[in-house]
């Protein structure tokens, strides 16, 4: 590696480090919500203006949001990760696009990570305490209930529930 590269590598750990304090520091509940999301933007995240971010959220910089749209009170968004318009993530979800290979008996979680995008449709509503696992597709109009485990994707203008996450029924 020559010293101008790692001079670079230096510069690009810096700059994330001093995101995650910038970060760290306005996700508090004593932030008011347009330095919350001033921050997030400024550190990367595409986030329309009428789309609320409550606080003590987490995400990664490769996340969008779209118009009027919300996300609940301390979710954990990994991207790449793309939310439609007018849909809401209830409290505490999480979405996960990092996963691993499964390894041998030594170390089941081998380096390097795969990362598997998360695409959440538009008008969709996600329950508290969801957990959306990498590569999931949920469609327009979706409701996934509080609690729920989603592991495929998931129908447009549909109802899923439960751990892992099952269709219910269609909605008009
Ligand atoms: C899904 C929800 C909207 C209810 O929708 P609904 O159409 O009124 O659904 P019902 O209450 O008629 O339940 C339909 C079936 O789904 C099941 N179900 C509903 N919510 C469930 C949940 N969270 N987990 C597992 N199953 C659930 C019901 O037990 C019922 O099953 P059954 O037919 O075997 O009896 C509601 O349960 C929910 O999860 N709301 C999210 C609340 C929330 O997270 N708020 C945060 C602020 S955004």
């Amino acid at each position: 590696m020559t010293v101008n590269t790692q001079i670079k590598a230096v510069a690009a750990r810096m700059r994330r480090a001093g995101y995650a304090v910038a970060r760290a520091g306005v996700c508090s509940s004593l932030a008011p919500e347009p330095l919350r999301v001033g921050v997030l933007r400024a550190t990367g995240a595409l986030i329309e203006p009428t789309t609320s971010v409550r606080p003590r959220v987490h995400m990664s910089d490769d996340v969008r949001l779209g118009a009027d749209s919300s996300v609940g009170e301390e979710c954990l968004l990994q991207g790449p990760l793309t939310l439609g318009d007018r849909s809401h993530l209830g409290p505490r979800t999480l979405v996960i696009t990092y996963t691993h290979q499964i390894g041998g008996h030594e170390l089941r979680c081998p380096e390097p990570p795969l990362v598997k995008p998360v695409t959440i449709g538009t008008g969709c509503w996600i329950g508290a305490g969801t957990i959306i696992l990498p590569g999931v597709t949920i469609g327009d109009g979706v409701i996934v209930a509080a609690g729920a485990v989603v592991t495929k994707d998931c129908e447009p203008d549909s109802l899923y529930a439960g751990v892992p996450a099952r269709l219910i029924r269609r909605l008009p």
